[in-house]
């Protein structure tokens, strides 16, 4: 009866793989269960991916090959951001212009930033207010917006690095909100009519004349670029208020 070799020893004592992987799997089929309603919801801390994977991958999920490839988790991407509020410094910074287009993190900003628009009812909405210095707007929309009912209706866009220019020396004075001021509006003077040139979100360059209500949303959305809030413009504060009080007969603006 030689003493065990050392080799010897860490096999008799080590766990059969077998024994090991059902150790592994009971533990994460517990996690699982604890954060899956009956109707198959998962809750608490567990990600949409990992319960969206298939099958195998549940059996399986050491294997590498069977993880959800980056452009599906791409479309489980839904981020409804705070929306950062007058006061905040991070709206008075100068932003920077974005230098790589097409990139994954710039699909997820914007992604961002549609989903924080749509979430507030919002016309537009500019990279600073979810507090991204970076030289990117969106705005428009397919349908009208609840917020602006009588509003013609403005494409969606993406306008990345945009340069604003006014055409002619016509002013407007029109009344504004912004999500970053919420509950108010005021009376702000607008250039008519307008060029706007940039970059669409794979680098396309965009180059548009437009006037009126499209022209106002561009000059406010690109203002917030520079680090300009619609009451910085204004000529006459006592046009400033809030909406119940200026706007009575209004349906009231629950997200704003
Ligand atoms: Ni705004």
């Amino acid at each position: 009866a030689a003493a065990q070799s050392q080799a010897e020893h860490r096999k008799a004592v080590q766990q059969p793989a077998h024994r090991r992987r059902r150790g592994w799997e009971t533990r994460w089929r517990r996690n699982t269960e604890r954060n899956t309603g009956r109707n198959g919801r998962v809750f608490g801390h567990v990600n949409k991916a990992s319960a969206r994977r298939p099958e195998s991958a549940i059996l399986a999920p050491w294997r590498p090959a069977l993880r959800p490839v980056r452009q599906k988790e791409r479309s489980f991407h839904m981020a409804i951001q705070t929306i950062l509020k007058m006061g905040d410094p991070r709206l008075l910074r100068v932003s920077r212009p974005v230098t790589v287009f097409g990139s994954s993190d710039l699909h997820a900003l914007v992604a961002d930033m549609q989903d924080s628009m749509r979430a507030a009812n919002g016309a537009g909405i500019a990279a600073p207010q979810i507090g991204v210095d970076l030289q990117v707007v969106i705005f428009g929309s397919n349908d009208a917006n609840p917020r602006y009912p009588d509003r013609p209706v403005i494409p969606p866009t993406v306008l990345i690095n945009p340069v604003v220019t006014p055409l002619g020396s016509e002013q407007e004075n029109d009344w504004e909100g912004c999500l970053s001021v919420p509950g108010m509006r005021g009376l702000v003077p607008r250039w008519q009519r307008v060029r706007y040139q940039g970059f669409g979100i794979e680098g396309e360059p965009i180059d548009r004349s437009v006037e009126g209500f499209h022209a106002r949303v561009v000059q406010h959305e690109c203002d917030h670029l520079a680090g300009v809030l619609y009451p910085m413009r204004m000529q006459d504060l006592s046009q400033f208020g809030f909406n119940e009080v200026l706007f009575p007969g209004l349906a009231r603006d629950a997200d704003e």
